[in-house]
């Protein structure tokens, strides 16, 4: 594990944007939380927190940052890293793809232009494709190693939330429904309920915006977690990872996000978002309130602060 400078310039200058960017969005409305999950539709939409992990193990922190909340599509971003590095990045790209939809990230229609097949790890259908490429002798075997994988990305043992899981085991008919259009379409590789089961789990997860922030920082530091010094995915599947996540993280404002912030992102209906800055740092938020794509308002807005303040951006 490196050991962090806090004093250094830099490091103030990063303590400074996220104080910064917490006070400057604290109050912000607008948006609202996920509806269609119970669970989240319950969560205090309040809860505000900006945090920022360093590729030399540094974190700073503002607001809620130790509050835990659902990881949901962020755990798109594990589960592909896992899929990948079992079956290869070649195996993995003609099996799920790299483009946006341009649509919903339940885009059912999304799958009908296409026959059947998903077109990116980041949206429910390529998200499920992958749960169902982890290499797994039965369904447990497949939740035992997609949690392990998130938990070296954040350097904690997560632990599933049986609410928010029950919450969601209930209502995910339209992602069975998506489940079998992939089976229909030969990109599910594993019994299409258990893929949806498992995937469901693997949303239920809860995280930190310091966890956040640290799995992010796990991708900056080309795959070693730098809090805990691990190497958590290959350094040649990172590119993969970033790639996905600039073309789809953010859902329909993917475009968007790149033509402002210019860093691959990936955010969840929880409220949580990501962005790295390549061998540099991440930068996490988290905040119920949602747009309509799916992105949480006030997350997006700390972040887009934060890069800015810090020149982050890569274009
Ligand atoms: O598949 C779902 O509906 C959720 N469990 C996760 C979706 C999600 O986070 C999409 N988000 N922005």
């Amino acid at each position: 594990m490196a050991i962090a400078d806090e004093r250094s310039p830099r490091n103030t200058e990063i303590a400074a944007a996220v104080s910064a960017a917490y006070a400057t969005h604290r109050a912000d409305s607008g948006g609202a939380n996920a509806s269609y999950i119970p669970y989240l539709a319950s969560v205090d939409s309040s809860l505000f927190a900006v945090a920022v992990v360093t590729v030399d193990g540094s974190v700073h922190v503002a607001g809620d940052s130790h509050v835990d909340f659902a990881i949901e599509s962020i755990s798109k971003l594990t589960t592909m890293a896992l899929a990948m590095s079992q079956i290869g990045p070649d195996a993995f790209h003609s099996k799920v793809g790299a483009d946006p939809t341009g649509m919903a990230f339940n885009s059912v229609m999304a799958l009908e232009m296409h026959s059947d097949l998903p077109l990116s790890p980041m949206v429910n259908a390529g998200a499920m494709a992958s749960t169902s490429l982890v290499v797994a002798k039965d369904a447990e075997d497949r939740w035992r190693q997609i949690l392990k994988m998130q938990s070296e990305f954040t350097g904690r043992d997560l632990q599933l939330s049986e609410v928010v899981n029950s919450s969601e085991q209930q209502t995910n008919f339209h992602n069975r429904a998506i489940a079998w259009l992939l089976y229909g379409g030969g990109a599910m590789h594993c019994d299409p309920m258990e893929a949806v089961e498992i995937y469901t789990r693997q949303c239920s997860t809860m995280i930190s915006a310091v966890d956040l922030a640290t799995m992010g920082a796990t991708l900056a530091f080309d795959g070693v977690n730098p809090v805990s010094g691990a190497r958590v995915v290959e350094s040649e599947l990172v590119p993969h990872l970033l790639a996905e996540m600039m073309m789809e993280g953010m859902y329909t404002r993917s475009g968007d996000w790149a033509y402002t912030v210019g860093l691959p992102g990936k955010s969840g209906v929880g409220g949580g978002v990501v962005a790295v800055a390549p061998g540099e740092l991440a930068i996490a938020a988290f905040s119920p309130p949602l747009d309509e794509a799916g992105n949480s308002v006030r997350a997006q807005a700390a972040i887009a602060d934060v890069a800015t303040a810090l020149e982050l951006g890569l274009f």
